[in-house]
């Protein structure tokens, strides 16, 4: 039976799969070929298309000549290594457009790359084109609370309304949301999700155990569009859970408490994922309570998920949250790297070790993590941050598509980029929540898509991924709306990096919740998170000469680049060395100069930005258009909150007059 197509409810936005996104598919003849729960998903799909653009889809052996696609299972014509379970072809011939795929994912993903192309899969002819994600796993972390927590809330750093999959303390009875996110989802190419935070909460403890029922029915409606369930665990759960005294991974007892445990996920959910593990940070329970490595944990847990095909996601978020600020010897950044780089090696084939882009957490701008190109023994999934925590949490726009893209080509090593390195997979902290638009800010979409296509192809031209995502959202979309939305989003990262720290220095952020302007919020605090300025000077030194020798944490030639002064990037310049306000950058410009520039220039991007909204009235729904508009108004006030803050301490600090005479307070 053909899977029935979600329903919205009344009001939410169909994102980027608007009806008029399948006009091609719909108007034409359609075949499909092969059995089992994915051909009905996609029969389901094409079939509403047909209901509404006129075209007709049959099951089976049709002659080719009568049709216009063919979206098939077989393995014929794939090669002998094949596409695996989620690749496919496509070609176009005669006047048929073909897709191939030999697994049920596979088919999926091929009825959405026509349904990309649009009008253009069925125009010309082309040879079979072979199309498979570069990584397997592609995930989305979901900070979601099943109970409301006191101080994070529904969903932690969720700035979408509440939680898409828990509500009221349970599960929600009606998941037909939850479904239509689940092909949101596959449109993209995302096709793991774990359920609820990484710090595993009381409440949320019980998922493992007694409530698996309430996570096998999320996981049994997000399975037909091929995403897998996965859950984020409490190593404490044998003291918790299973009135244990001890959670030592050596345990026998402790071992058997898991495989257990195990085996019921598995009687509830036979495709279960795995399991996420937020350890020994920030509070969170681990191995260090008994003298045991985070590799003796991560491998108990592998061990127990081995026989099912599960993976732990062991996160290597890992450092000192209660250091003394006035301790100049601990570096924050240096932390992962100190703490599992000896431990390469040691971990289990399915024990992924989960690694922040960046050293310190989710900034706006940081270097790469040096940890990631220094595990080749290690199965390392690299981990993103798509909800805005410190991004202007979906009530600025930043379009994170080109920070991504410059973190996955980078190459710590000549031989490999950071998209190559993460062979466990690319995971990102979703964004999205029960808002009536998914992300709070419709333009946040875009982020969550763009996640999914670069961890399909993690060395994609990101504004071209944006160009699929404005066709399918906009399918209307004239040249002036695709432009007007190009000028928005493209350079809205560093729009937002200008108004706010400047190069590299990070966190001068409100405490607790992250939004707005606090130069010295984080500066005497346990976090790790310091500037330094004073009024000579600002940044951390992390040189091996002088500083905490994190810069050497680096191979060759980014450790010698990062070292000097002279020879590190502008971008990074404070986030690895402590220099004067006077210091030349290459741009020829001192960094006080700087400071002023970048937060003048960066308030007048958004006023533009702005502006060139307003100017889409009329060509964007008027509802969508208004939730825009005033989010606008909200980041340009506070743009000019940080402008003004930023400017005015370090005016304050260093003396030193903006060389324009502007008006710095
Ligand atoms: C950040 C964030 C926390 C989160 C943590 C993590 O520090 O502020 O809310 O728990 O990252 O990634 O575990």
């Amino acid at each position: 039976m053909p899977l029935p197509v979600p329903v919205l409810p009344q009001g939410v936005d169909p994102a980027w799969l608007p009806p008029a996104a399948f006009r091609a598919v719909g108007g034409r003849r359609t075949v499909i070929r092969g059995s089992g729960p994915m051909a009905e998903t996609v029969h389901g799909e094409v079939a509403q298309a047909c209901r509404r653009f006129g075209g007709r889809v049959v099951r089976g052996a049709a002659s080719d000549g009568a049709c216009d696609l063919v979206l098939g299972l077989g393995d014929e014509g794939l090669g002998e290594e094949g596409l695996g379970e989620e690749g496919f072809t496509c070609a176009r011939e005669g006047g048929t457009t073909t897709v191939t795929a030999s697994g049920g994912r596979g088919l999926l993903y091929g009825l959405f790359h026509v349904v990309r192309l649009g009008e253009a899969a069925f125009t010309g002819g082309w040879t079979r084109e072979p199309h498979r994600p570069a990584l397997a796993l592609r995930m989305l972390d979901h900070w979601d609370n099943v109970a409301v927590h006191p101080v994070m809330g529904q969903v932690e750093r969720g700035y979408a309304g509440g939680s898409l999959f828990w509500e009221d303390g349970r599960a929600r009875g009606d998941l037909e949301r939850v479904r239509a996110y689940g092909r949101l989802l596959a449109a993209c190419g995302i096709n793991a999700v774990a359920v609820n935070n990484v710090n595993v909460h009381e409440t949320e403890a019980h998922l493992l155990t007694d409530r698996i029922a309430e996570v096998a029915a999320i996981a049994e409606v997000l399975r037909p569009y091929g995403v897998r369930t996965h859950l984020s665990v409490s190593f404490a759960a044998p003291v918790m859970l299973g009135g244990l005294p001890t959670a030592d991974p050596l345990d026998e007892t402790v071992r058997g408490w898991w495989a257990t445990a195990t085996r019921r996920v598995y009687e509830a959910i036979p495709d279960f994922g795995g399991y996420v593990v937020k350890a020994d940070s920030e509070g969170q329970p681990g191995p260090f309570a008994y003298g045991r490595t985070h590799a003796d944990g991560a491998n108990m847990l592998a061990a127990v998920l081995e026989p099912y095909g599960g993976t732990v996601h062991w996160r290597a978020f890992v450092y000192d949250h209660r250091q003394d600020w006035r301790d100049r010897t601990t570096d924050r950044a240096r932390a992962a790297y100190d703490h599992f780089v000896p431990l390469d090696g040691e971990f289990a084939p399915n024990a992924v070790l989960q690694v922040k882009h960046g050293p310190m957490d989710f900034q706006v701008r940081e270097p790469v993590s040096p940890l990631i190109g220094a595990m080749p023994r290690t199965r390392l999934a690299v981990e993103l941050q798509v909800t805005q925590e410190y991004t202007g949490q979906q009530r600025h726009v930043c379009w994170l598509g080109p920070m991504w893209s410059e973190v996955l080509r980078f190459r710590q090593e000549p031989e490999s980029s950071v998209g190559e390195r993460a062979r466990g997979g690319l995971v990102a902290v979703s964004n999205a929540g029960d808002d009536p638009f998914w992300t709070g800010h419709p333009l946040a979409q875009a982020n969550l898509y763009t996640f999914g296509r670069l961890a399909w192809r993690p060395d994609a031209e990101p504004r071209e991924v944006l160009d699929e995502w404005i066709g399918l959202t906009f399918p209307e979309a004239s040249e002036r709306l695709s432009d007007g939305v190009h000028a928005v989003l493209d350079g809205s990262w560093r729009t937002y990096e200008k108004y706010t720290a400047p190069l590299g220095v990070g966190w001068m952020v409100q405490p607790g919740h992250h939004y707005g302007p606090s130069v010295d919020g984080y500066e005497y605090s346990p976090w790790g998170t310091y500037h330094f300025a004073d009024r000579d000077g600002i940044g951390v030194d992390r040189s091996v000469a002088s500083g905490t020798g994190y810069a050497g944490q680096y191979a060759k030639p980014w450790a010698g680049l990062y070292e000097s002064p002279d020879t590190c990037p502008d971008e990074l310049l404070l986030f690895f060395h402590h220099v004067p306000y006077g210091h030349p950058l290459k741009s020829g410009k001192t960094v006080i100069q700087h400071i002023y520039d970048t937060h003048f220039e960066g308030v007048e991007e958004v006023e533009e930005a702005r502006e060139v909204w307003a100017s889409l009235a009329g060509l964007v729904d008027p509802v969508r258009h208004a939730r825009v508009a005033e989010r606008y108004e909200e980041q340009l006030r506070s743009a000019r909150e940080w402008r003004d803050q930023i400017n005015s301490y370090f005016f304050r600090k260093s003396g030193v007059p903006d060389e324009r005479g502007r008006l710095i307070y």
